[in-house]
């Protein structure tokens, strides 16, 4: 809750530190409300409500320890207690729901006797060390004491109790203290009911019960993913962040957005001084309502970490020392040498490649900077080599280039099919979510050549896995749609109303043809007919139902195609424009939306108007004072072949390291040896940066003022809650760029450049920081229409009008596996590691996953003599390297898998830089290998580690100028 007295702090609002609202118990969403009288006040409150919360809204504070409004209620503590007329005893609170015109009492001098004598139980059992304890301050236990006025305990502290129980410390995170445990529940419900793991317990009975992480285990051998629920549920310093327990309580607190993944989870960053001490999610943040993961969560120390670069550096060649600058010196010379190079080798002799990682802000200066300063086109970015398939594939089918729904809507969805996605890893607080649905009977269909956790979880398993062959996601979409139609399973009068009828017969015909049926495609798909016609089925009828998918779609030859599949799928059963239902990119990186929606293509000006379209143009031109070039410039692997041709020689990367990141490793290092200048905005020197010419240092999200727009379009503020290490935020080195090379910029501070987005973009006309502040978040198309955002698209009709089915002709690709590459590689995330690990690597997180290795089915690996740990050489068409082998059944025979988490590993070493016939997204999750064991480092492995070392010598050698 804001608090009186806040001041204002450039656009951040800076709050004193104080606990988040709690009103004991969850809200209910109900039609019918009741009202009744709390201690003379009466108040009405939807049915269903406990008597705590609906006392919360008259302002009365009932004591608690064991409710809090994030679980639901579990009668327990009996701290709580209440009068009420006409009801016998003293029922609590927490569980009893409000009735019409009931009369309850909160404080009355019986209640007070019996809440005292709960409490004084309770702290003869409790270490009585609150001077020394680093939650002195901010504990409820403590609070309530303090409220239920507490001044002897009379029972004394000589009983048994649980004084010198043991301390927990294996998770690198949070400590659990067990002898200031009061055994609650609230750590147990939270993992139950909030992460959905299910990793603690209350071992033994009476006095003796504890909480107890697996089977007596400590938490890091334990199922804990570290998500932090249970640490935030605890009313008591049992679990407790060691950041708390070293820096102490915070002293104020700003509201952000993580950094990490596309579920743009709202953070209150609590500092003391400019030291953030913990990262609490934050319970109005409606992408993820108070939950995080890990990463978010924990993983924040990469943003001090003594690898940051804070000074400008230059160098006239790769193997020079670099050189210390000035900013003004590291500017002027990469304009220079830009000018250069474009006086020489003519105006599209240079680009830039801006980052989903960083602000939409930043990313609209660099694509502006290209086509105003550059004057050309050639600028891409990193959801080239992710979802620029979801942007095509939506675009043509549905009308935009986006998500349909918002995260919540998931609990509204009977029938979830999550395909090439894995949220559980990748995508986390959503996939809490989602396993919460699917707990509550919600039905779930898996399309993955991998058994994700979801297949099989806790509490929760998939109805049907469909274990596709990698490369076939095409083929099971058209059986899938094939079985709906020829069972005239879909939705006529949705098709009828809302899609482009010609359009549909024609597709109709072409899917009702036997080719596409499940028995035909049984051998491309490696599912059997019937499983598929099953699934099928379930989707169709199974009511609302909602497809969630990520880069196991996109990041395929045919992934624009599947992407277009998917949305076929939904119009097809009626599942779109509503609650519940649609279509839904899993997207990777932070903003991986707004890097899109911020025109970062080479042929689309911000919200996906293309460059052809004249009126737009001479909407940017007036704005910019400039003449646009109408022609699309080159996406980034025609900058990367043009480069090693000679004609491409100088490229601005903002916050994205392609070295690691992008296929074909050895193709994309040979591209950046070929460039004359390469400019490189990082905060570490990543795999990209050993490349180049001039390094300037970027600035975390923690140092800058901005906006991320996460999966559903969510755009959620980024604020500044501690001074840019290098002196300058991102936006402004871009900027001082652009006035370099003679592009006029004058802002000064980046809610102009917002106000500049939205005046230039239809769908983003209603968007402020002012809006932002008062919305706490905006799903865009914010506009006159929609003033408060679109949580649901596509309601009355498609953006485009009518729905587009568009012909899905499954082609397999051409990397299949054959006698000398027998198995086929796929990729993906893991939880604790993001992206190219440049940031959680430099964290704790590495504690769990400290290296990449390949999951080998038993058959695969015993057929070549490999046990589990054993090192394997991966060998593709393209290049090697050696990894560790994890013999696994997630996998089935046949196919590998790894995760490209880390540098030396190498994994985009052996993909292949075949790509996506309508975006060029690369196909990483289709390789054609062979594995052996092996006893060293592949070459590759070995000449890149000298490399590393020759560039930290130039690094550690860097001489100011
Ligand atoms: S660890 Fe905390 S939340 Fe869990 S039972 Fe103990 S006091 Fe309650
Ligand atoms: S950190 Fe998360 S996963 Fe681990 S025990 Fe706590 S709630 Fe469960
Ligand atoms: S789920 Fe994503 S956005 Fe949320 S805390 Fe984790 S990494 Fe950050
Ligand atoms: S808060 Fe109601 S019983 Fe614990």
């Amino acid at each position: 809750m804001e608090r009186a007295g806040a001041r204002r702090y450039g656009e951040k609002m800076l709050q004193f530190y104080e606990p988040e609202q709690d009103h004991g118990t969850p809200a209910i969403r109900s039609a019918e409300s009741v009202s009744l009288s709390i201690d003379g006040q009466i108040v009405t409150v939807p049915a269903g409500t406990s008597v705590m919360r609906a006392a919360a809204q008259a302002g009365v504070k009932v004591p608690r320890l064991c409710a809090t409004d994030s679980l639901e209620p579990f009668g327990s503590c009996r701290v709580c207690l209440v009068e009420i007329d006409g009801m016998k005893g003293y029922p609590a609170s927490c569980t009893t729901p409000v009735r019409e015109d009931m009369v309850v009492h909160t404080q009355t001098g019986k209640l007070a006797g019996l809440r005292r004598n709960v409490m004084e139980l309770y702290i003869s059992d409790h270490p009585l060390d609150c001077l020394t304890c680093p939650t002195n301050g901010d504990c409820e236990l403590q609070d309530t004491a303090g409220e239920l006025g507490l001044r002897e305990v009379r029972y004394g502290f000589d009983g048994a109790n649980h004084l010198t129980a043991d301390k927990d410390t294996s998770n690198p995170y949070f400590t659990f203290d067990a002898s200031k445990c009061i055994v609650c529940s609230r750590c147990v419900r939270a993992c139950e009911e909030t992460q959905g793991t299910f990793a603690l317990t209350i071992q033994g009975r009476g006095f003796d019960s504890t909480v107890s992480a697996g089977q007596g285990e400590a938490f890091m051998d334990s199922e804990c993913v570290s998500c932090g629920a249970c640490v935030k549920a605890c009313p008591t310093a049992t679990l407790t962040e060691n950041s708390i327990i070293e820096h102490g309580k915070p002293e104020h607190s700003v509201v952000t957005t993580c950094a990490y993944c596309g579920v743009g989870c709202a953070f209150r960053a609590e500092l003391k001084g400019s030291t953030v001490v913990r990262m609490t999610p934050h319970k109005d943040g409606k992408a993820n309502e108070g939950h995080a993961c890990v990463k978010g969560r924990f993983a924040f120390g990469y943003a001090t970490h003594k690898d940051r670069i804070t000074e400008p550096m230059i160098r006239d060649s790769i193997d020079q020392p670099w050189r210390a600058v000035s900013w003004e010196q590291a500017i002027s010379y990469t304009a220079q040498r830009f000018r250069e190079i474009q006086d020489k080798y003519g105006r599209n002799s240079i680009g830039a490649i801006s980052s989903s990682r960083c602000t939409n802000e930043e990313v609209y200066l660099v694509q502006k900077l290209v086509r105003a300063g550059f004057g050309n086109n050639n600028i891409d970015t990193c959801a080239r080599v992710c979802h620029s398939p979801t942007g095509y594939g939506l675009k043509t089918t549905l009308g935009e280039s986006a998500g349909t729904q918002e995260f919540s809507s998931v609990a509204q969805t009977d029938v979830v099919l999550v395909m090439g996605s894995n949220p559980t890893e990748a995508h986390p607080v959503f996939g809490s979510r989602l396993k919460k649905r699917l707990r509550e009977g919600a039905k779930l269909i898996v399309i993955d050549p991998r058994g994700i956790e979801l297949v099989d979880a806790p509490h929760v398993r998939a109805d049907y896995h469909l274990a596709v062959n990698p490369g076939a996601n095409v083929a099971i979409l058209n059986a899938m749609a094939h079985v709906i139609v020829t069972e005239g399973l879909h939705d006529e009068t949705f098709i009828r109303e809302r899609c482009d009828s010609a359009q549909f017969k024609e597709w109709f015909g072409f899917i009702k043809d036997p080719r596409h049926s499940p028995d035909e495609l049984e051998v491309a798909t490696g599912v059997p007919a019937n499983t598929l016609r099953a699934a099928a089925r379930l989707f169709a009828t199974g009511g609302n139902a909602a497809i969630y998918y990520g880069l196991g779609v996109t990041e395929h030859s045919q992934g624009s195609t599947a992407v277009m599949g998917i949305a076929n799928l939904a119009m097809l059963t009626g599942n779109v424009g509503r609650e519940g239902v649609g279509v839904n990119p899993m997207r990777g990186q932070n903003n991986v939306q707004g890097s899109c929606d911020m025109g970062s293509f080479p042929h689309e000006l911000p919200g996906y108007r293309h460059l052809s379209d004249a009126s737009t143009r001479q909407l940017f031109e007036r704005e910019w004072n400039v003449e646009l070039d109408p022609e699309p410039g080159m996406r980034i692997p025609n900058m990367f072949d043009s480069a090693i041709d000679g004609d491409f020689r100088g490229l601005y990367c903002q916050g994205e390291d392609v070295a690691q990141s992008d296929p074909n490793t050895q193709h994309i290092q040979a591209a950046l040896s070929a460039l004359d200048c390469l400019v490189v905005q990082d905060i570490f020197l990543n795999e990209t940066a050993k490349y180049a010419h001039v390094f300037l240092p970027g600035s975390s999200f923690l140092e800058k003022n901005g906006t991320f727009t996460n999966a559903e379009r969510r755009i959620s503020p980024v604020r500044k809650v501690m001074p840019a290490m290098g002196g300058k935020e991102d936006w402004e080195v871009t900027q001082d760029l652009a006035n370099a090379m003679g592009c006029p910029m004058n802002y000064t501070h980046p809610s102009q450049i917002m106000d500049e987005i939205a005046r230039l973009t239809p769908t983003f006309h209603g968007v402020s920081y002012e809006k932002l502040d008062e919305l706490g978040s905006i799903q865009w198309p914010c506009n006159a229409q929609h003033p408060d955002g679109t949580p649901t698209m596509h309601v009355d009709e498609f953006v485009r009008g009518k729905g587009f089915f568009a012909l899905t002709e499954y082609v397999a690709t051409d990397e299949r596996a054959n006698r000398r590459f027998p198995l086929l590689l796929t990729t993906g995330r893991i939880l604790s590691q993001y992206n190219v690990g440049a940031q959680t690597r430099r964290t704790e997180n590495s504690a769990w996953h400290p290296e990449d290795i390949l999951e080998i089915h038993p058959h695969d690996a015993e057929e070549r003599g490999v046990v589990e740990g054993d090192w394997v050489g991966i060998q593709s068409r393209v290049g090697n390297t050696v990894l560790r082998a994890c013999i696994s059944e997630r996998v089935r025979p046949g196919v590998v898998y790894t995760t490209f988490h880390h540098p030396l590993s190498g994994a985009n070493v052996i993909t292949t830089d075949n790509s996506d016939w309508a975006t060029n997204c690369p196909e990483y999750k289709v390789t054609a290998v062979q594995v052996n064991r092996v006893s060293e480092p592949s070459t590759w492995q070995a000449r890149q580690q000298q490399f590393d070392r020759r560039q930290q010598e130039l690094l550690d050698s860097a001489l100011p100028e």
